[in-house]
């Protein structure tokens, strides 16, 4: 028995949901290019896409984005839990214990009912992130903000954190970016996720399973040492010297690299492009310009080494332009990757197995037990 440590390379699902060409710089959800749906599609219908495996008519998006609107809204006990949290802890701390809550609210103990399954996770995307700006508001001492039925998916979520409407270009970027998260093939937070599916537990034990392992800074989180990093320099002159001493001890450009895509991950490009659209309004702030000197000239070094921008390059810049702080970038990437959980969930219990691999024993065998009092 040979040990892959990560599993790095070895098959745990088939899967019809996302696929990566990281040679190509391809990454589609059930067969549509991520890109394309970035520009063309929203939130709802590419939540409705992995969900389902096809887009849907007219009348299935229009049903769809009204159930969604319909069941944002928090019960005040689920609020009052959200209060009782410190405000001084993590957002995706509070995000879990929410979601393992909501299991308690509303039970979906039989898996086997495709109708409560699919209420479930309407539920679950609608009501993460009521929850995210509810504890986002509570912490600064302000009142949670009730969602708006009139606004979309991004449009509400936006509001709900900073009481005012998003500008259509901000409403974009903030669209796109829920879509260019939502799924992204066996990374560890789906994994985690569809372990837990397969011992048959409930959606919501699911996803919280999938928020915690977000929480890890090995898989959420890169998109905030981003913005460090590019504070560390602090001016577009001094790219050029930092990235000499960063090259030369042999430090990691954060941001750049990634285990699966050689080339610019398609996800970069896009929020690239959008991102130019939202400083068209508001002006390029410092960050970007530094991040575009940056890219330019460590392309230059570690590009033929495969390394180049990953999402997490301009995600961070994106949303603090947005006004949105630090400790809420791995929320947002729940806010949008709840959509892929859901359908890994729904695809494990197609065909489900209880995950239980095997290990490799290393420790010691045939000990003999000493009792207490005679042990020096
Ligand atoms: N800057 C400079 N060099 C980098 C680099 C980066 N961002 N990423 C990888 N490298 C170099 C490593 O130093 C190593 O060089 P060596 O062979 O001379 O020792 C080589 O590329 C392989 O790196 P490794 O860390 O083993 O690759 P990986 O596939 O295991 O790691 C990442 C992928 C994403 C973890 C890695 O690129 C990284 O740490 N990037 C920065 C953090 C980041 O942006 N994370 C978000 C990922 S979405």
């Amino acid at each position: 028995m040979e040990l892959r440590p990560g599993l790095e390379g070895v098959p745990v699902a088939e899967s019809a949901i996302s696929y990566i060409d990281g040679q190509r710089a391809i990454l589609a959800y059930r067969g549509i290019p991520v890109e394309v749906l970035a520009r063309e599609s929203c939130y709802e219908e590419t939540a409705w896409l992995l969900l389902k495996g096809d887009l849907p008519t007219q009348r299935q998006l229009a049903d769809f984005d009204e159930q969604l609107r319909h069941h944002r809204r928090l019960k005040y006990k689920i609020k009052d839990l959200i209060k009782c949290l410190p405000e001084t802890g993590h957002p995706m701390k509070a995000l879990q214990a929410a979601v393992a809550a909501l299991g308690m609210f509303y039970p979906a103990k039989d898996v086997s009912n495709a109708q409560t399954n699919w209420e479930s996770a309407i539920r679950l995307i609608a009501k993460i992130p009521t929850i995210v700006a509810a504890f986002h508001r509570l912490r600064h001492g302000d009142d949670a903000i009730d969602p708006r039925d009139d606004l979309d998916h991004a449009a509400n979520f936006y509001y709900m954190l900073f009481e005012k409407e998003p500008t259509p270009a901000v409403r974009k970027v903030l669209d796109a970016c829920l879509i260019l998260h939502a799924e992204h093939t066996m990374n560890a937070s789906t994994f985690s996720g569809r372990v837990t599916a397969s011992t048959l537990a409930d959606p919501y034990t699911v996803v919280s399973s999938a928020v915690g392992t977000l929480t890890g800074p090995l898989h959420g989180g890169a998109n905030e040492e981003v913005l460090d990093m590019l504070d560390e320099i602090g001016s577009v002159s001094n790219v050029g010297p930092w990235l000499d001493r960063a090259l030369a001890q042999k430090r990691k450009i954060m941001g750049f690299g990634h285990r699966v895509y050689k080339v610019k991950d398609p996800r970069a490009t896009v929020l690239q492009e959008l991102a130019e659209h939202v400083f068209a309004e508001s002006g390029k702030p410092l960050r970007y310009q530094i991040a575009v000197e940056l890219e330019r000239i460590a392309t230059a070094f570690l590009g033929p080494k495969g390394i180049y921008p990953n999402v997490d390059f301009y995600s961070g810049i994106v949303y603090a332009a947005l006004g949105i702080p630090k400790d809420l970038f791995t929320c947002i990437f729940a806010v949008s990757r709840v959509a892929g959980w859901l359908a890994h969930w729904l695809e494990q219990l197609q065909n489900n197995r209880i995950y239980r691999p095997d290990q490799i024993y290393i420790g010691k065998k045939d000990v003999p037990y000493i009792p207490l009092d005679q042990r020096p």
